[in-house]
């Protein structure tokens, strides 16, 4: 892995409209190649974090950059380099899964879109439901057109907000695939879960985040070392969770 970060965030906040304080001073480096865990509970501002990075949600301070460029000033080339698959379904019913892919592909200047798109759809296993209205697709189905969507234009960098929340055993297993195939191209990976056990599988370094707060950032060899520190940690966070919440 090289030691290069791909994505450099020095002292970021976001307090929403509301006065709401989602972000507080984050500093983080996200290197070339890895797979990178954002472990937190729900609300603690996995996806403001990642909407932040792919230019979908401004910051309120701080610097946010993707491969050296500002993701405000800089934010078509930034975003072009950026495969997003948000966390919630968000497909449009009225078209087919082609169709939906193909748009993609046009809002990118994809080359040779056609041949991409059953590449791509082929790769998800989705090419035999090519011709199906994206509301007839089982949910399952659906996450994995909004994956090929993002990975249409073979971005160098791609964040997936809580792919597995909510799906089957089997789609995730095929999920935790195609993300360590997507690292064995050289992608970089930034996947959020609340599934510590999720983050532990797949991920190069994880970040627990709570209340908006980095609380540790540990690289799995550490954590390994560590034995139970990334559990205790974790744990100690979500009780809190369900204290403020019960
Ligand atoms: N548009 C918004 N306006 C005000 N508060 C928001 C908005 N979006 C998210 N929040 C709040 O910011 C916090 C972090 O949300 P989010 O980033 O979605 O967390 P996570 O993805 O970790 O569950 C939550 O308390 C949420 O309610
Ligand atoms: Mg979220």
């Amino acid at each position: 892995m090289e030691n290069k970060p791909v994505i450099k965030i020095k002292n970021l906040n976001k307090v929403y409209a509301n006065g709401f304080q989602a972000l507080q001073n984050i500093d983080l480096s996200i290197h070339k190649g890895e797979i990178f865990g954002l472990l937190g509970p729900n609300g603690a501002g996995k996806t403001t974090l990642i909407n932040i990075i792919a230019g979908l949600t401004r910051k309120t301070s701080g610097e946010v950059s993707v491969l050296g460029r500002d993701v405000e000033k800089d934010y078509r080339f930034t975003r072009s380099k950026i495969g997003l698959v948000q966390q919630e379904l968000n497909n449009d019913p009225f078209f087919k899964v082609r169709e939906i892919v193909r748009l993609q592909a046009g809002y990118f200047g994809v080359p040779n879109p056609d041949d991409q798109v059953e590449d791509i759809l082929k790769k998800v296993s989705l090419w035999e439901k090519r011709n199906q209205g994206g509301r007839t697709l089982s949910g399952g189905m659906k996450r994995r057109v909004m994956i090929a969507k993002a990975l249409v234009h073979n971005p160098k960098i791609i964040f997936l907000d809580e792919p597995t929340a909510g799906v089957d055993v089997e789609l995730r297993a095929n999920l935790w695939n195609l993300v360590k195939s997507l690292r064995d191209q050289g992608k970089t990976i930034i996947l959020t879960t609340h599934y510590l056990e999720e983050a532990e599988e797949l991920a190069d370094r994880v970040a627990i985040i709570n209340h908006g707060q980095i609380v540790l950032v540990e690289s799995k060899k550490d954590l390994i070392k560590h034995g139970s520190k990334l559990h205790d940690i974790y744990l100690e966070v979500v009780q809190e969770k369900v204290v403020v919440e019960g």
